[in-house]
């Protein structure tokens, strides 16, 4: 008689199947993204991003009541300033667009966890994610504009400071100026582990944040690069990161099971907005089923390691998990 393992004995109705699933996708899993530049009543789709806006405050505040409605617990917050220069004053003004965004979601919704992704180069004329001297990032004083940026957002009622823009002690700063500015239980979730990646590319369209000389492979991180990612996450570790990301997600996988097997802090994914693009793409020409891609490549993020997604398909998302999922 042959000898076989019958592994389809466990996949033979949908729900034996449910009873050996090993891996969930929840609604508290997800970050949603938002974009808010002044204005009123502005709602520009980002055209390689459809169904991203970038949006004004009043808009922004029917966008997040939709979102708390379908049950996310979390959104993370990116600005457009009206104005930028060579050390990006914006950022950190207490009055700048994020402040406002972040103080006006908290007002309606206390109990929503707001990110504040703290960078520099969407407000720095240059576009890059840190000061610049000679064409020459400058990494240290960078990280004092940073640290500012990080109090202004705490100060406006963000839950949490997630510093991406990759200089050199980043969270050490951060966490050393929020304890001094009253803000020890604010937590830092880094971008500990970001690649310089190609897939970034409609974010500075709908961020308007793309270099305006050079690229970023200085300081983010060389997307051939396993065994240096252990590196950056136990740099941020040690200077008191909560969370570590890693950035992209889709194609970065390995690297997310290998953060979550080496630390004990929650692992964040940041499904990026190329892998977005690349979806929506694919669904308008009615190449793919939306709705099953998504769900799948979210599931594979969460069983890679992932305990929580940054993702612009946070709202259809939870959508789909109240039609039952997968
Ligand atoms: C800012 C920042 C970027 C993203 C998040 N924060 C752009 C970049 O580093 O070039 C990318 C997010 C995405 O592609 O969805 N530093």
């Amino acid at each position: 008689m042959l000898q076989f393992q019958r592994h389809r004995r466990l996949r033979q109705s949908a729900n034996m199947r449910a009873l050996v699933r090993e891996t969930y996708l929840h609604k508290e899993d997800f970050i949603y993204p938002v974009f808010v530049l002044d204005g009123e009543n502005v709602k520009n789709e980002v055209p390689s991003m459809p169904g991203v806006y970038q949006m004004s405050l009043d808009v922004l505040k029917e966008d997040i009541a939709e979102a708390v409605a379908l049950g996310i617990k979390s959104v993370i917050v990116f600005g457009l300033p009206a104005e930028k220069d060579e050390v990006g004053s914006e950022a950190f003004c207490e009055h700048g667009i994020v402040q406002k965004a972040i103080h006006q979601i908290k007002g309606a919704h206390p109990e929503l966890v707001v990110v504040a992704d703290t960078c520099l180069c969407q407000y720095t004329s240059h576009g890059h994610c840190g000061t610049i001297e000679n064409g020459i990032i400058q990494n240290d004083e960078s990280l004092t504009l940073l640290a500012k940026t990080a109090v202004s957002q705490a100060k406006a009622g963000a839950d949490i400071i997630a510093p991406s823009n990759m200089m050199d002690g980043f969270v050490s700063a951060i966490r050393g100026a929020l304890d001094e500015a009253g803000f020890s239980h604010v937590p830092v979730m880094s971008y500990a582990v970001k690649y310089s990646s190609a897939f970034y590319g409609p974010f500075r369209d709908a961020a308007k944040g793309a270099p305006q000389f050079g690229d970023r492979k200085t300081y983010q991180m060389d997307p051939a690069n396993r065994i240096e990612a252990m590196r950056e996450a136990e740099s941020d570790v040690v200077e008191g990161a909560d969370f570590l990301m890693v950035k992209p997600a889709l194609s970065y996988l390995d690297i997310i099971r290998d953060v979550k097997n080496n630390f004990s802090v929650p692992v964040v994914a940041y499904n990026v907005s190329g892998e977005y693009s690349m979806i929506k793409a694919a669904a308008q020409n009615g190449w793919i089923n939306e709705k099953d891609m998504v769900l799948e490549m979210l599931t594979s993020m969460k069983r890679a390691g992932a305990d929580l997604i940054i993702t612009y398909h946070a709202k259809d998302a939870a959508r789909w998990l109240d039609e039952g999922g997968l």
